[in-house]
């Protein structure tokens, strides 16, 4: 099984950003977990981070026919991006949504969800462990 795994703007800036919301993890940490997370789960995976909205649109289209499903955090893109969620839609690849924080839960802003609209499931507010979560989720096949 290979998993393509994206992340969108500013979680590169983890660690340094509102670690307060986010924690003191690096972006290069979060790689790390989310390595380790598939190596256990014996799958492969690819990890792709953009700050363009283009990019992980590109990214997307790309994935067509390479990879068996796509866990996302859109990050800001969550919350305005049709592209992305057309992008979703075009390749139909099963999408698992994940965020660090819990969004539902934060201003109201926050609450709408484009990539939502086509992931299967969303998992939230558990750190890095929602990544671990998507992962287990993907390969166990039902919800854990
Ligand atoms: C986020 C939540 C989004 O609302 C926010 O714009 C982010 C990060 C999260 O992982 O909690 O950039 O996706």
């Amino acid at each position: 099984m290979m998993i393509l795994v994206l992340n969108g703007p500013n979680l590169n800036m983890l660690g340094l950003r509102e670690p307060e919301l986010y924690g003191k993890g690096s972006y290069a940490e979060l790689e790390e977990y989310i390595r380790a997370k598939a190596s256990l789960a014996g799958v492969e995976v690819e990890i792709f981070q953009s700050n363009h909205e283009g990019a992980l649109v590109d990214r997307i289209q790309d994935a067509y026919g390479k990879v068996d499903a796509i866990v996302i955090n859109a990050a800001a893109y969550t919350h305005t991006s049709l592209a992305i969620l057309d992008a979703l839609k075009a390749v139909r690849i099963r999408a698992v949504e994940v965020h660090l924080t819990e969004p539902k839960e934060r201003e109201e802003f926050r609450r709408f969800s484009y990539v939502g609209q086509v992931a299967e499931r969303t998992f939230a507010g558990r750190g890095f462990d929602s990544y671990g979560d998507a992962i287990a989720y993907l390969v166990g096949g039902e919800e854990c």
